[in-house]
C-alpha cells in the first residue's frame, strides 16, 4: 500500500512541495505517488491506504479542479487517513500560515465536504521573472501594499522546509482507520 500526494500547481512550486513530501516519505520508509490532479484519470483508489491533497492560492483562489476533485471523490477520501496543505504568499508571515488564521485554508475546511485528518500551510515562492507581465505588476502592487519583496528581477522561495518535513512525518503517523 502506498500513500497518494495529489498537487494542484500553477507556477510549480506546490509540486516541489509534494515531491519533498514523497522523499521525506521514502526515508520513513513509505511508498508514495505523486499525481497532479489536474491530470488524474481514473484513481485506483485501491492502491493506496493515505491521501494528501495540496494545492495553491491564486487571486484568492484554489484551481477550481481542486473543488470539482474533492466532490468526486469525496467518499474515498473521507475513507482513508488524509492530510490537506495549502500553499500561498500570505503564509510568508508566520502568523498566517495555519489553518485557523490563513483565510483561504479556513474558507476551503469550512465549505468542504472532505474534512482531512491533518492540515498546513506553507509558504509558496515570488518568481517574477516567470509571469506575464500583467501578473508581475499585480504582485508586485501586493507585495508593495503588504510589505513584500517589489524587485521584479528576484525569484524568493518562502517554503519552510523543515515546516514541510514535520508536516511529512505528521502524515506518515496517519493511522488506518
Ligand atoms: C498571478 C498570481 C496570483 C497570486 N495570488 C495570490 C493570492 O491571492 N494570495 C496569496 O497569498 N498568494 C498569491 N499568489 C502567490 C502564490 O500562491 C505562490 O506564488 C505559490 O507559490 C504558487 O504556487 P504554485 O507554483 O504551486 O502555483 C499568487 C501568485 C501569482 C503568480
Amino acid at each position: 500500500m502506498k500513500t497518494l500526494i495529489l498537487f494542484s500547481t500553477r507556477d510549480g512550486q506546490t509540486r516541489e512541495i509534494a515531491s519533498y513530501i514523497a522523499s521525506e516519505l521514502k526515508e520513513l520508509g513509505v511508498e508514495s505517488d505523486v499525481v497532479n490532479l489536474h491530470r488524474n484519470g481514473n484513481i485506483g483508489w485501491d492502491n493506496y491506504d493515505r491521501v494528501v491533497i495540496g494545492a495553491s492560492i491564486r487571486y484568492g483562489h484554489f484551481h477550481a479542479s481542486v473543488d470539482t476533485f474533492v466532490k468526486k471523490h469525496q467518499q474515498a477520501l473521507s475513507s482513508i487517513p488524509s492530510a490537506f496543505f495549502s500553499v500561498n504568499l500570505v503564509a510568508r508571515k508566520a502568523e498566517k500560515r495555519s489553518p485557523q488564521t490563513n483565510s483561504y485554508t479556513r474558507k476551503f475546511l469550512l465549505n468542504s465536504p472532505w474534512q482531512p485528518d491533518r492540515c498546513a500551510v506553507f509558504a509558496g515562492a515570488l518568481r517574477y521573472p516567470r509571469y506575464g507581465w500583467l501578473d508581475r505588476a499585480m504582485i508586485r502592487l501586493i507585495m508593495k501594499m503588504t510589505g513584500g519583496e517589489t524587485d521584479t528581477s528576484k525569484e524568493v522561495v518562502y517554503t519552510d522546509w523543515q515546516q514541510v518535513a514535520r508536516f511529512a512525518h505528521e502524515v506518515a503517523q496517519l493511522s488506518a482507520r
